[in-house]
């Protein structure tokens, strides 16, 4: 299996990527004559694909779910947030040689920064989930100066995992249950809730179920929901209905693309149109939706 465009992403499966729409838009607005496309690429696959990245024109792919660890061994080289997160969803080509990036905590920061304007510097936060995702999103608040985290789980060890993580940095964070928020509630002063499971996500385990109900949730916390699949998600309407402010998925999603189409280019990405592209994907799709 052989990349025949110069960029695109990789996943199994790969039909619910809504990164071919903004990606394409954002290249097309600049002009830049790439295409992007969706790769389906099964496990056992993975190895050759990447291998078929080093060749010319080739410049690099997005990787996601199932891929962002298994592609690992496979690069020549791989940079620091990317080691640390121990997963890639950036391949770039330079010259033949494949480096692996990690965008998805710099989107999520940027997300938090300029679509909430909240800075999590000298924050608490309380994290729902602690999947890959989470690991992520632990590393890019640690590295941005949280000053405490609870992480909630319905796996405690993977909770108390992630809780070592920031133990090891001197912030002091506590894993929890989630099924335990119902009933211990949530400190009055949590400043950002972030939600990393998979939760109330389209197609996902429970997609009406919320991982906190609208009783537990501080409504002067930011709600912020990794899911975007659907945009208004069970957990965000629990949030509008004690009147906390709220912020989607989305906009992490783009940011953490625009990085890679910059780290591909070498050239400042449109955001404003990769975002319009993103929501336009998502109101078609939820306008399909039974
Ligand atoms: N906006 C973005 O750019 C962006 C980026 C990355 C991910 N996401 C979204 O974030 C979500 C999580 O992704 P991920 O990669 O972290 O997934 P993951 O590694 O598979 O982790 C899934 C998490 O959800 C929890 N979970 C699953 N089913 C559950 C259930 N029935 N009840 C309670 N908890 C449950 C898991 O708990 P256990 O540990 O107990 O299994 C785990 O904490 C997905 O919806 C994904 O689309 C969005």
């Amino acid at each position: 299996m052989k990349i025949n465009s110069t960029l695109g992403i990789i996943g199994y499966p790969i039909g619910h990527s809504v990164s071919p729409r903004f990606q394409q838009a954002g290249l097309d607005h600049l002009a830049v004559d790439h295409q992007y496309l969706p790769y389906e690429v099964p496990p056992d696959l993975v190895a050759d694909f990447v291998a078929s990245l080093r060749s010319d024109p080739a410049r690099g792919i997005n990787v996601t779910v199932p891929h962002k660890e298994a592609v690992m061994p496979f690069l020549d080289e791989i940079d620091e947030w990317a080691a640390e997160a121990g997963a890639v969803n950036t391949i770039v080509n330079r010259g033949g040689r494949l480096v692996g990036y990690n965008t998805d905590g710099y989107g999520f920061l940027r997300a938090l920064r300029e679509s909430a304007g909240l800075d999590p510097a000298g924050k608490r936060a309380l994290i729902l989930g602690a999947g890959g995702s989470a690991r992520g999103v632990v590393q890019a608040l640690l590295r941005a100066g949280v000053a405490e985290l609870v992480i909630a789980n319905r796996t405690l060890e993977r909770a108390a995992a992630l809780a070592d993580l920031a133990a090891n940095r001197d912030v002091p964070a506590r894993a929890v249950e989630l099924n335990a928020l119902a009933t211990d509630g949530v400190p009055r002063e949590t400043d950002l809730i972030v939600n990393c499971t998979s939760l109330g996500m389209h197609h996902g385990p429970d997609e009406s179920a919320s991982p906190m109900a609208a009783a537990r949730i501080p409504p002067t916390a930011l709600v912020y929901d990794l899911v975007y699949n659907p945009m208004l998600t069970p957990l965000l309407r629990e949030a509008h209905s004690v009147g906390a402010p709220t912020l989607g998925g989305i906009s992490m999603l783009v940011y953490q693309g625009a990085a890679s189409f910059e780290l591909w280019l070498e050239r400042r990405a449109p955001v404003s149109v990769m975002m319009e592209a993103a929501m336009a994907a998502m109101r078609e799709r939820e306008t399909q939706v039974p």
